[in-house]
């Protein structure tokens, strides 16, 4: 059974085709990252009219690379929510009109859920077993930082989740602060790499110790307060106690050349991936999990994927999507809805999107 899968619930428009929930024949992302670049992060008008230019597009490339016509597609399915409202209109009424003309059933799929399904995701004919159950899952993306127990298909309980910012989030504002490229996320990666032998700049953790909640919020503060006495030290290139000629003088290229915010950006990662980690490796010995999956933009991060791995039970399995399935793509959607074609609905009477829609717990 073949589903094409839309995703435009924020600055990526994205459409897949997927086999059987698990084979991606195709999946085409349209980025917007240069575009939102200029504002230091995504401006939702300017989203979703880029959406509606690069949609249809989209379409028929995912289309011709899997090689297939709209009669060999089964099902259509696109996100709902949680996401950009303008945005998810895009991508949910191209695909309830699609469906609708091609009299086939339409898929409403929860983005989070989206994102959990990206560990089912192969590209091989013969994929390796998916997750099996009880599934630990940390879903970390620039809106959304969740420890769900999955104990099958469709069946969700909550364990924790973050009280403040969102782990890509606290990512993206922090790579604001060190005058680092948008999305901050990959940027921190690579200065913290670039930092490498030279050490990191310790930070706080926020450890809330007895639940499973995070935190990151305090972190992002003491980077803040970091970077506030680094400017009052330099006086003859800053203003002291400004934090604007901070960020000014270590915008792209200056950054690149400086030392300290590769220390402080190896730093914030550092201690990002041990709460993360720990507190998730704590989580999956007490539920006595068969297995774990990271997902969500952030888990693209290498260096939380290795200490998430180094933390866990040996012997545990670890799913963990390729970068290109850990941020947002039309084939975790199509996987989605592959496994709950039982919400099936007819597209002219679908709901309207949903942009604070939760996970069906
Ligand atoms: O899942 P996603 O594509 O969109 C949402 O649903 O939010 O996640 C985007 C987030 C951004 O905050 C971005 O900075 C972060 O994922 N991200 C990363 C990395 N790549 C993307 N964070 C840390 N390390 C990365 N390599
Ligand atoms: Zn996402």
């Amino acid at each position: 059974m073949n589903v094409l899968g839309i995703d435009t619930s924020c600055d990526d428009t994205a459409v897949a085709i997927v086999a059987g929930g698990r084979i991606v024949l195709s999946s085409v992302i349209s980025s917007q990252t240069g575009l939102h670049a200029a504002t230091g992060g995504v401006v939702p008008e300017v989203a979703s009219r880029r959406h509606l230019d690069d949609i249809c597009p989209a379409l028929m490339r995912a289309l011709d690379e899997a090689g297939l016509g709209l009669k060999k597609i089964d099902a259509v399915a696109a996100t709902v929510g949680p996401g950009l409202a303008g945005s998810l209109m895009v991508g949910y009424n191209l695909a309830r009109s699609l469906a609708w003309a091609s009299d086939k059933p339409f898929i409403a799929v929860n983005h989070l859920e989206g994102h959990i399904y990206s560990a089912w995701l192969a590209e091989d004919d013969a994929p390796p077993p998916p997750p099996a159950f009880p599934v630990l899952i940390l879903i970390v993306s620039g809106g959304h930082t969740e420890l769900v127990m999955m104990a099958g298909h469709g069946r969700y309980g909550r364990l924790g989740g973050t009280r403040d910012d969102a782990a890509g989030e606290a990512f993206d504002k922090v790579g604001r602060l060190l005058g680092l490229p948008y999305p901050g996320g990959p940027a921190i990666q690579a200065a913290a790499e670039r930092a490498l032998g030279r050490g990191a700049i310790a930070l706080p953790r926020a450890w809330l110790r007895g639940n499973d909640d995070f935190s990151f919020s305090g972190l992002k503060t003491a980077v803040l307060h970091l970077t506030q006495a680094h400017a009052d030290e330099q006086p003859d290139r800053t203003e002291a106690g400004s934090i604007a000629p901070a960020i000014e003088q270590t915008a792209p290229g200056a950054a690149n050349a400086d030392g300290w915010v590769n220390a402080v950006a190896a730093g914030f990662q550092d201690s990002v991936a041990d709460v993360l980690a720990t507190k998730t490796a704590a989580a999956a010995r007490r539920q006595r999990v068969a297995s774990v999956v990271l997902c969500g933009g952030v888990a693209a991060n290498s260096a939380i994927k290795a200490r998430l791995r180094a933390a866990l039970p040996d012997g545990l399995p670890l799913y963990v999507p390729r970068p290109a399935f850990c941020t947002d793509n039309g084939a975790m959607i199509a996987a989605a809805a592959y496994y709950r074609l039982d919400t099936a609905v007819d597209p002219a009477h679908s709901p309207d999107v949903s942009p604070g829609l939760a996970l069906p717990l």
